[in-house]
Order: C-alpha cells, then structure tokens, then sequence
C-alpha cells in the first residue's frame, strides 16, 4: 500500500519508518525543507533507536520518500496519515492550525484527483476536532463516498517508540458512527487488536491516558515529598504499592459510577490531609481528592432532582453491593439530600437487615437517617411502583422483576453502568454516559 504521512516530527518519522518496514510504500510530506531532505537521504530527523536503520534501508529499497507537495504525495497514495503538530496556543488552548492546514492541502487535491482515498488523524485533538475538521472540508467527499476518515490516536513513548508502535499498548480506531470499518486495511495498520469507538471516543481516550499519566506522576510526586519529609524511602514505598495488581496496579477502581465512600476511603483521604497540613507538605491531588468526589456527589443528587419528579426510589443503599455497610455511603448522603428537599424517598436494599446494624455503622443511620426503617421496604416491587425515578446503584433485583414492574413514564438512573437497564420500557439516564 502506498502511504503519504503528513509531518515529518517525532510521531510521523517513527510512523514512516514502521510502516515502511512492514512493506508499505511511504511518502513523507513536510513543510520543512530539512525535513524532507533527510528523509530523501534516509537520515531520521529525530533521534529514536533503530529509526536510521529503518529509514536508510527503507529508502535504499525504494520505500521512502519524502516532498514538500502535498497534492503530489495525495495523487500517489490511497491514505493519507496526519501526524502534524498540535501545540498550545498562549492561551493554554489547542492549536489545530497545522492540522487544518493540512486537512485543507487534502481535500483540495481530492476534489481535483476525484479519486478514492482514506484520511487517518493521528495527530491529538480534543474530542469533536475530527467530526469539526470533516464538517468543515471533508463533508461532500464523504457524503459521496469517496472518502473514509478515522481517527487513531498514537500512544508511542519517546526513547522507545519503534518498539511501543511494534506492540502498542493499546490501539483505537475512531469511526464517524463507531461502527467497525468495513475494510481491514485501517484495523491492521498500526498492530493490536484497535478497539473501535465514534471519533469522540476515540479523540478521549488519547487524553484520558495522558491526564491519567499527569495524575500518576503527581501522585507518586505526592508520596514522594510526604515520605521524604518523614525520612522514609518513597521509592520503596510505590514500588511495594505497585506489587498490589489487584486493587492498586488494575481495573478496579477505574470505572465511573458512585462517587467513593464507605468507612475507608473519606476517612483516610481526609486524615492524610490533615496530616500533611500539619506537616507543612503542599499536596494540591491530596487536597482536592475530595472536593472533586463531593463535584460528583452534588452533579448525582442534580441528575435526580433535574427530572422535576418528587418520588423516588432506591435500589441498594449501602456503599456498594453485598455489604450492608451503610458507614459514608454516596447513597444515604444523596436519600437524605433529597428527603431534606422534600422528596418522598422509599429504599430496597436485600442486605440491610436494620435489626443486625450494629456498632458505629448503626450510629451513623441514627444519626443522619432515624426514619430509615420506615423508608426501607422488603418487596423491590414496592419501591419500584410507587418511585417515580428509580436511583439503581446494585444489581439486587433482578432485570426481569424491573421489566415487569416498570411503566413508561418513570425514569431509571443507573448509577454503575448496568447496561441491561437500558433495555426497559422506561426513559434511562446513566450517571456518566
Ligand atoms: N511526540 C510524541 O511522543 C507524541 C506521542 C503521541 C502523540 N503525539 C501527537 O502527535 C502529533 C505530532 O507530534 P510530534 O511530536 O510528531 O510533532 P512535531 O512538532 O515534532 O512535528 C510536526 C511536524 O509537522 C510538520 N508540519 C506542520 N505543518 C505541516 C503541513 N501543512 N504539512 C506537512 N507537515 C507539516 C512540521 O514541520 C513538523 O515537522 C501531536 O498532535 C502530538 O501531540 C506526540
């Protein structure tokens, strides 16, 4: 297949080389004559182990060349990939002025060519970048169905991004409507298995991942300065903690939903802080770990009461499922949210015998909910008939029982992602989808 990769930087040139090693015919385009010239002489612009390799036999072996042209390079390829830069404006806001440019240059030439052709996006954009880019220059060669465009974001790693493309760590394809392309031309070009989601999608993961990586690098910063300030061995410290793949080093933990809550986790986070206030170490994560919990309590109790609905009901109670455990549950704080504004609140939760609530866990619903053993009913269906939106965080009770029991006119909040839900016959809203 012949290829024209738009921009000669770190992602393009490492892109070329691969792609060129696999066998595909690689035009280089770039608006910087350097560039283009070192490519022509199989050098890599950058430095990157094993890329000079690549690009030298690629180029002695007739695979790589490079043009400042663009419509040439379009006229002689059946895809083009466009890895150009997105920098910062002084704002702080991205700048898409190079990836337009180039989005310009193609579509042009297309339209004169009138040929068949594929566009990949690799460069990162913020999510709705690709469908503005192809709204704006691409919409009547798609609609003719002379073009197809995705976006695959590029997760290689400076220093070892030949290896990281030869086994990516994940690989994603965006689609316009987030179906599979037809062709598996695209699916197979950049390795793995591409998990594929609507442009959008795709566009959030690449920042998901690199918010994800800023936050881990902060956080293991964190620990570092508060284990310094105690004489204690911070690297140690994360790498034992990195040796928990369970809970700490996995899925667990990172799939939205409930805000967190229990006995545990306000508990420790807020003595960790005090703690460190009082040691006088700056820990900013630390420091707004819960108010960005309590942003996402406060946006749940408005999903609730943005239906304008005044019964509603809850299906499990306690901080998550098969515990009775009720010690800082999102749920009882968002029950008596809603009762103090005057909702008629009724709950099923199989786990909460309040007879067998014992210790600090029955002093907490004393406190913040005496009226529990009036709003807690037996029979799910109860709750079910009489609510008119229905706050389900547990799978207690069993689809079937919903899909007989519901009418059209309630409303279900799925708080933890129970995809069969979606399926009643009654209006659905996912706390975060
Ligand atoms: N560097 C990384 O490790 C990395 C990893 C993943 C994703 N990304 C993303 O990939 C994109 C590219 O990053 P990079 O580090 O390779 O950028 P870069 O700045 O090193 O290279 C961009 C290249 O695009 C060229 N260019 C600009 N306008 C052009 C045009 N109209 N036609 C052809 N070429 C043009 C520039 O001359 C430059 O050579 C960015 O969106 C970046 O965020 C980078």
């Amino acid at each position: 297949m012949t290829i024209s990769v738009f921009g000669l930087g770190y992602v393009g040139a490492v892109t070329s080389g691969c792609l060129s090693q696999i066998g595909h015919q690689i035009i280089g385009v770039d608006v910087h004559e350097p560039k283009v010239r070192a490519f022509n002489e199989g050098r890599s612009p950058i430095v990157e182990p094993e890329l000079d390799d690549m690009l030298q036999s690629a180029c002695r072996e007739g695979r790589l060349r490079a043009t400042t042209d663009a419509a040439e390079a379009v006229a002689a390829s059946s895809i083009s990939i466009i890895c150009v830069g997105t920098p910062s404006l002084p704002s702080g806001s991205l700048d898409l002025g190079y990836v337009t440019h180039v989005t310009q240059q193609i579509a042009a030439a297309l339209r004169q060519q009138g040929k068949k052709h594929i566009v990949i996006f690799r460069s990162t954009m913020l999510p709705g970048s690709t469908r503005k880019m192809v709204g704006e220059q691409f919409a009547d060669l798609l609609q003719s169905g002379s073009l197809q465009v995705f976006y695959c974001p590029e997760f290689l790693r400076e220093g070892t991004a030949v290896a990281d493309f030869r086994e990516p760590s994940l690989a994603v394809v965006g689609t316009e409507y987030g179906n599979a392309p037809a062709s598996d031309e695209v699916m197979s070009l950049f390795g793995g298995t591409p998990a594929v989601l609507r442009w959008e999608g795709a566009e959030m993961i690449k920042y998901s991942c690199n918010y994800f990586h800023a936050l881990k690098v902060g956080f293991a910063n964190e620990i570092g300065r508060l284990a310094k300030h105690l004489n204690e061995d911070a690297l140690r410290v994360m790498d034992v903690v990195c040796q928990d793949t369970r809970l700490n080093i996995s899925r667990y933990y990172m799939r939205p939903g409930t805000p967190f809550g229990g006995s545990c986790l306000p508990k420790d986070v807020s003595a960790l802080r005090s703690f460190a206030r009082q040691q006088g170490v700056n820990l900013p994560l630390l420091e707004n770990t819960q108010a960005t919990n309590d942003a996402h309590q406060q946006q749940f109790v408005q999903l609730i009461e943005k239906s304008g609905k005044r019964r509603i009901g809850f299906i499990g109670l306690a901080f998550k499922a098969d515990t009775d455990d009720l010690r800082g549950s999102p749920l009882v704080a968002a029950a008596e949210t809603l009762i103090g504004r005057g909702h008629t609140v009724s709950i099923y939760d199989p786990q909460i015998n309040l007879s067998r609530l014992i210790g600090s866990n029955e002093q907490q619903i004393q406190t913040r909910m005496p009226h529990l053993a009036q709003l807690l009913k037996q029979d799910a269906k109860e709750v079910i008939e009489a609510a008119e939106v229905l706050v389900v965080s547990q799978k207690c009770v069993p689809v079937e029982v919903f899909r007989a029991c519901v009418r059209a006119d309630q409303i279900i909040i799925d708080v933890n992602g129970w995809a069969p839900l979606k399926s009643l016959p009654c209006r659905y809203e996912g706390l975060c989808w």
